[in-house]
């Protein structure tokens, strides 16, 4: 099964979110699965300085604005998977972030660096750029790749198949219509029907409207977004995609994550021995500059500090949580407003609450290695990441019951805990008095080591590897490639 996978980040060169996460883990998971797997990435500098071995492929010549666009092929380090990378220096090459300029801005060419983006996995797709490789099955993620099923739509439907996958609907890829002229496109895919989004263009819907099938990062969200609820404007579209759209759960990766053997933990730990979660805890109290109390429940949030992660509720609750007895340390970067809430919060509650504004990878493995609980209470979550590295850490999360956050954790309840199969705490209301009861049931079990270890063994018993989601998009590309095109559209 040959597949090519097209993204706009892949961790560790370029990252501002768990979609980097996934694109370093899944394409590996399915080539150890069988599958011939290729990923296709924009330039950036990161990018083009790292991959292995390129060499030149096609000369594409000026397009999209940009005078010399060619497509080389290399290897990813690390993983040394095939990778193709658009070289398109005046589109790519520069500072900055995948999306924004250093102050902030959006690039003001993201439609054209993320148009070429899709028409060179288009092309890829139907054979075009590379005769000696050509994918069955040609993967877009997200609204920045969004274009390419379009053009594969506008090319004829020629050569591979396409998937979809949704990881935040909110992030839509909206675009001035007036700007329509430089994609390259007939009219009549400006229309309503096509990528038309209230008056401006949108990738995001150039990928729900002409994927062959949508994926989405869990069963719950997948369900989600077909209400006006979570589906930002877009459930409609959804539902005329009712039969082609899927839910499939996000993996970790479990050598990146494990407890057991993280070089950036002072103690290591594992199933059998929990003792160096302690050490880790002290570690991370002294280095936060928080009381080191053995007993105090260590609260711990690593974020986006954005509308959609719902800290709001945390910075509401935690009055409360202080009185409980519990410290808290958030580390996470985004709004200035949360920014300097959260700073404010630490000055006010010396000893007790520590934020690190800042991205920090080892640090965020410090603060999982040694936290007792991970808060999650996210307004909407397609899948989340953090709360299933706290499972594999032992860290246990407390969350809000949505997306992917409740098909991954089992609350804590008497039933559950009377089965053993409670690995956390969720809540459902996006109130503060909501996520305070939640986490004073979690502080009470946390006060009893004999009920509190059983959990953590539980949440870290789980397994959360790329193994089985690998699988389920293998069924999803053989289905696809035995029985091409949409199964069912209603328009
Ligand atoms: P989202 O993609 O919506 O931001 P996820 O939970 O899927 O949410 O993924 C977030 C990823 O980014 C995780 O790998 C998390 O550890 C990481 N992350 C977020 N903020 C920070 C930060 N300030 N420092 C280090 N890692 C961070
Ligand atoms: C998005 C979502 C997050 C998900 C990630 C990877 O950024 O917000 O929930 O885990 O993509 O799929």
């Amino acid at each position: 099964m040959r597949v090519l996978h097209v993204a706009a980040e892949l961790y560790p060169l370029v990252k501002t979110g768990g979609l980097a996460d996934v694109m370093a883990a899944l394409p590996p998971a399915l080539a150890r699965a069988g599958a011939d797997v290729r990923v296709l990435l924009p330039g950036y500098p990161a990018v083009a300085d790292a991959v292995l071995h390129a060499r030149p492929v096609a000369s594409i010549g000026p397009s999209f604005g940009a005078a010399r666009v060619q497509l080389l092929l290399g290897q990813l380090p690390g993983s040394h998977l095939p990778v193709y990378v658009v070289d398109a220096p005046l589109l790519y090459r520069r500072g900055g972030g995948p999306y924004q300029a250093a102050d902030g801005h959006e690039w003001p060419d993201n439609l054209q660096r993320f148009g070429l983006l899709g028409w060179v996995a288009a092309q890829l797709g139907s054979g075009e750029l590379d005769p000696a490789w050509q994918p069955q099955v040609l993967h877009a993620h997200d609204w920045h790749a969004g274009l390419a099923c379009a053009y594969r739509e506008a090319h004829g439907r020629q050569g591979a198949s396409t998937v979809f996958t949704v990881h935040n609907l909110a992030f839509q890829g909206l675009f001035a219509m007036a700007d329509a002229p430089l994609l390259g496109l007939a009219s009549s895919w400006l229309s309503h029907d096509a990528l038309e989004y209230h008056g401006q263009l949108s990738f995001m819907k150039a990928g729900l409207r002409f994927a062959d099938r949508i994926s989405t990062v869990s069963p719950r969200y997948a369900r989600e977004i077909t209400t006006p609820e979570f589906g930002c404007g877009l459930d409609g579209v959804l539902r005329t995609r009712a039969a082609d759209v899927l839910g499939i759960l996000n993996g970790i990766d479990t050598e990146v994550w494990n407890p057991a053997e993280d070089p950036a933990l002072p103690h290591r730990y594992n199933l059998l021995d929990l003792s160096g979660k302690a050490v880790n805890k002290a570690a991370l109290q002294r280095e936060f500059g928080l009381l080191v109390e053995p007993d105090a429940p260590l609260l711990v949030c690593v974020s986006r500090l954005s509308a959609q992660k719902g800290l709001d509720l945390i910075l509401s609750a935690l009055p409360a949580l202080i009185d409980m007895g519990t410290q808290l340390i958030v580390q996470g970067t985004g709004d200035p407003a949360l920014e300097a809430a959260f700073r404010m919060a630490a000055t006010a509650h010396p000893g007790r609450v520590a934020a690190h504004i800042g991205y920090d990878e080892t640090r965020a493995h410090r603060l999982l290695g040694g936290a007792d609980m991970i808060l999650v209470p996210s307004r909407f979550e397609p899948c989340g990441l953090t709360q299933l590295y706290g499972l594999r850490y032992g860290t246990l999360p407390v969350v809000r019951r949505v997306g992917g956050l409740a098909d991954t954790v089992v609350p804590a309840d008497t039933q559950t805990l009377m089965q053993g199969t409670a690995t956390g705490f969720a809540f459902d209301a996006a109130q503060a008095s909501e996520l305070t009861r939640c986490v004073r049931d979690a502080v009470q079990l946390y006060r009893s080591r004999e009920r509190w270890q059983p959990l953590m063994r539980q949440a870290m018993l789980e397994d959360f590897s790329w193994h089985h989601p690998a699988q389920e998009y293998l069924q999803l590309y053989r289905h696809l490639v035995l029985h091409p095109g949409p199964q069912e559209t209603v328009s």
